[in-house]
C-alpha cells in the first residue's frame, strides 16, 4: 500500500474541511508517529508547546483532550503491542499530527492509514467506552473525517481562541 501522508497546510485545509486562511498570519508544526501507547502522552506534550507557541494559551488544555480523543483511537485502532514483531510494523501504524492555525482558530488534523472512519456513539450510562468522539464534539467548534488519496485519511477538529481577548470591565454594568 502505497500511503503517504499531507502536509500539514492540506490536511488542514483540505476537501471538507472549508476555512478561508489568512496566509500571512499561518503557522504550522507537525510530528509524525508510531502509534504505540506511550505516542498519546508526545503527542499531548507536543500538542501543549506548540499551542503555546501559537501564542493560543487558552486553547492549550482543550487542544490536548482534543488530541488525547483522536489519537487514543488511532493507537485503538492500529493495534500495536509490545509482540508485535517490527518486520510486521507498517504505514498503518503511523500517524501524522498537524497543528495550524491562521489567526484565531486552531486546527488539529491527525493523518492514518488504517481502516474505518470515526464513527460518534451514544453510549449507555453504565458504558465504559464510546465518549471520546463526544467530548472532541463539545470541545471544538466542528469537527469531522475525510479521506485522502485512496487509502489513508484525516480526522480534523477547529477550536477557537476565545481566551485571550481582556477581561471585561465593568464601565457598562
Ligand atoms: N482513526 C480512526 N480509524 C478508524 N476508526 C476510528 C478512528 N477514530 C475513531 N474510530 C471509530 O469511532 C469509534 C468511536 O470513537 P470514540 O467516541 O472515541 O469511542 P471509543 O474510542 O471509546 O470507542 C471507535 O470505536 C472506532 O470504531
Ligand atoms: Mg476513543
Amino acid at each position: 500500500m502505497n500511503a503517504e501522508p499531507p502536509d500539514c497546510l492540506t490536511a488542514a485545509t483540505g476537501p471538507g474541511r472549508h476555512r478561508a486562511t489568512d496566509t500571512r498570519r499561518q503557522m504550522q508544526a507537525d510530528v509524525t508517529l508510531l502509534a504505540f501507547q506511550h505516542a498519546a502522552d508526545l503527542a499531548r506534550q507536543f500538542t501543549r508547546d506548540v499551542v503555546r507557541q501559537f501564542g493560543m494559551v487558552g486553547l492549550v488544555r482543550d487542544a490536548e483532550l482534543v488530541v488525547s480523543e483522536i489519537v487514543t483511537n488511532v493507537i485503538k485502532a492500529a493495534g500495536l503491542t509490545t509482540a508485535t514483531p517490527s518486520e510486521n510494523i507498517t504505514v498503518r501504524h503511523m500517524f501524522k499530527l498537524c497543528l495550524f492555525t491562521d489567526d484565531d482558530s486552531l486546527i488539529i488534523a491527525v493523518w492514518d492509514a488504517l481502516p474505518g472512519y470515526p464513527v460518534r456513539q451514544t453510549p449507555g450510562l453504565d458504558a465504559e467506552a464510546g465518549r471520546g468522539l463526544l467530548l472532541v464534539d463539545a470541545l471544538s467548534d466542528e469537527w469531522g473525517s475525510a479521506p485522502y488519496n485512496n487509502h489513508s485519511k484525516v480526522v480534523w477538529a477547529v477550536l477557537s481562541d476565545v481566551g485571550t481577548d481582556p477581561a471585561p470591565t465593568c464601565q457598562d454594568c
